[in-house]
């Protein structure tokens, strides 16, 4: 694997954008801090030293109808490396890496375009991995967890990553070779959010009822007050409590 380190970036999504069509499929662009870390729906990420702040180039040679599908491999593989380094980790729809109810990572997929033949697709993952909490900021702090706050010392970072890239390949492996219902079945096992009261945001409506499965899309199904099926491919979850 072709692996860019940089000490300081604006963000690993951006350079990994910028070199994406003349770079091999699996190269990955690391960062020890960025400046301009992006999140979701335009939130800031917090990325300070400690961190594992990474972004993926991927090729996806079968035709792809959205990135979602992606986006919930890459939290399988996530939650299975952390499983793996002895911590219980679970998804949180779409995207978030959640320990004992804290974010641990985050996933930001990004494409070339969304319209017509998608090029190439940028997987950025942030993991907190060696991060103290009191770094990050108040707001962010109460939400938040690390690897090393959960296991109660210093991880190798390196090891971590390579085996986090073991996991991310073998995932997309099964993505492209095996059925999709497959994947969802083994998101369902990891996740947090199914069977729980949810809130959802999306642009124009707000969703709110339980969680009850995952479609072929990879959209999650909500069984709103009315009891009928709402089926939300994008959009911000909360718990309801
Ligand atoms: C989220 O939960 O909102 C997604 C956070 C994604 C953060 C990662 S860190 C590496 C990559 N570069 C970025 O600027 N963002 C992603």
């Amino acid at each position: 694997t072709d692996v860019r380190y940089y000490s300081d970036l604006e963000s690993t999504n951006n350079t990994a954008r910028e070199i994406a069509t003349r770079s091999p499929e699996g190269t990955v662009v690391i960062a020890e801090t960025q400046r301009k870390g992006r999140g979701r729906m335009g939130t800031e990420w917090q990325s300070i030293p400690g961190g594992i702040w990474l972004s993926l180039i991927l090729k996806p040679s079968v035709p792809l109808d959205n990135v979602s599908k992606i986006t919930l491999v890459a939290g399988i593989a996530v939650t299975n490396t952390l499983r793996n380094a002895g911590i219980d980790a679970r998804i949180k729809w779409p995207n978030d890496v959640l320990v004992r109810g804290r974010k641990i990572c985050g996933i930001l997929t990004e494409v070339s375009a969304e319209v017509e033949k998608v090029d190439y697709v940028i997987l950025g993952i942030g993991i907190n991995a060696n991060v103290k909490l009191v770094d990050f900021r108040e707001d962010i702090r109460l939400n938040s967890t690390s690897i090393s706050n959960e296991i109660g010392k210093v991880i190798n970072r390196t090891a971590f990553i390579a085996s986090l890239l073991y996991e991310l390949e073998q995932q997309y492996i099964m993505f492209k070779t095996r059925k999709f219902t497959d994947i969802i079945d083994e998101w369902i096992n990891l996740s947090d959010t199914i069977g729980k009261e949810v809130k959802i945001k999306t642009p124009n409506k707000l969703i709110e009822g339980k969680a009850v499965g995952i479609t072929e899309n990879g959209a999650i199904v909500v069984l709103d007050r009315n009891n009928e099926r709402q089926e939300i491919i994008a959009g911000n979850c909360r718990y309801r409590n």
